[in-house]
């Protein structure tokens, strides 16, 4: 099977194309009672691995309530760009990831991931998306302690029954994409918080998802360590062809990202430059 990672065959992605003119947000009808916002996604050109469109969340509480997460969301996704959406807590940040995971149902609008509106399938075909196109990150790199770093990343492969020569040559290759091939027999305990966060990235990437998402993956790192690891992100992004969404209260982001957005209350925006 052909490698995905840097150092591969796979050419680097240029990001000075102009975007493809065909790239423009698909007119969906409003929902009735949804707030309308600006949003409008300028991206790379690339094939497009998701769209957001006219998303709004609304959760009911007790009391009658209701606290509306998202209002009207739109936004789209391409291989190898990396994204980053920046936003205090509570700013609906994580509700955003839920949804284009297909872990929650958004109120109004859609998600269209690979190709697939995801309000078509059933939970064992989300569940089967998830598996094999998604990686996910979050804030704590939550490695199972008693494992070791090659034992953590290939995990997930070992639970599907992948073939084992195929599981360990992955996650060698995750390993050593991330920098850690010395590592790889090291426990959790025995790996600094940066280095933790590094098999986590390799865990992400090891069945060769389309597309990562990374819930604040920078949040528990000192600055230095936190930009490395968005640095070491884009660098996979863009080689591989692999695309990120990576949400973050770090302001380090925007020097990183690709596309940058803001999210305020449910609302989110393309980051002024
Ligand atoms: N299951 C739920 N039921 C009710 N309200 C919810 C639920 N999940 C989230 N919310 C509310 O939706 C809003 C967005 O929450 P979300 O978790 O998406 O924020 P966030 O940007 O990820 O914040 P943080 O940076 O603290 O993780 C918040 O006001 C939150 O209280
Ligand atoms: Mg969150």
């Amino acid at each position: 099977m052909q490698s995905i990672y840097p150092g591969s065959e796979l050419p680097e992605r240029q990001y000075s194309q102009p975007v493809n003119g065909n790239e423009q947000p698909t007119q969906t009808s409003q929902p009735q009672g949804a707030p309308q916002t600006t949003a409008v996604v300028s991206a790379p050109a690339g094939t497009t691995l998701l769209r957001v469109e006219q998303v709004v969340k609304e959760y009911h509480v007790g009391g009658g309530s209701v606290v509306t997460a998202l209002r009207g969301v739109n936004l789209r996704a391409h291989d190898g760009e990396f994204i980053a959406i920046r936003g205090r807590s509570g700013a609906g940040k994580t509700t955003l990831l839920n949804i284009i995971a297909g872990l929650d149902n958004p109120t109004h609008g859609r998600v269209i991931l690979f190709g697939r509106d995801l309000a078509k399938l059933n939970d064992a075909q989300r569940t089967a998306l998830r598996r094999t196109e998604l990686g996910f990150m979050f804030q704590a790199a939550h490695l199972l302690p008693t494992l070791t770093a090659s034992e953590n990343v290939g995990l997930l492969m070992r639970m599907a029954n992948a073939d084992p020569a195929e599981r360990e040559r992955r996650t060698q290759e995750a390993l050593a994409l991330v920098g850690l091939a010395e590592r790889a027999h090291h426990r959790a305990p025995e790996l600094s918080g940066g280095e933790q966060q590094r098999v986590a990235i390799a865990r992400a990437l090891v069945h060769a998802p389309r597309l990562v998402l990374a819930d604040e993956p920078t949040g528990n790192l000192d600055s230095h360590t936190g930009l490395n690891i968005l640095e070491l992100m884009r660098t996979i992004a863009h080689r591989a062809g692999i695309g990120f969404i990576v949400t973050s209260h770090d302001p380090q982001t925007a020097q990183v990202a690709d596309s940058l957005y803001d999210i305020n209350d449910g609302v989110l925006t393309p980051a002024q430059a």
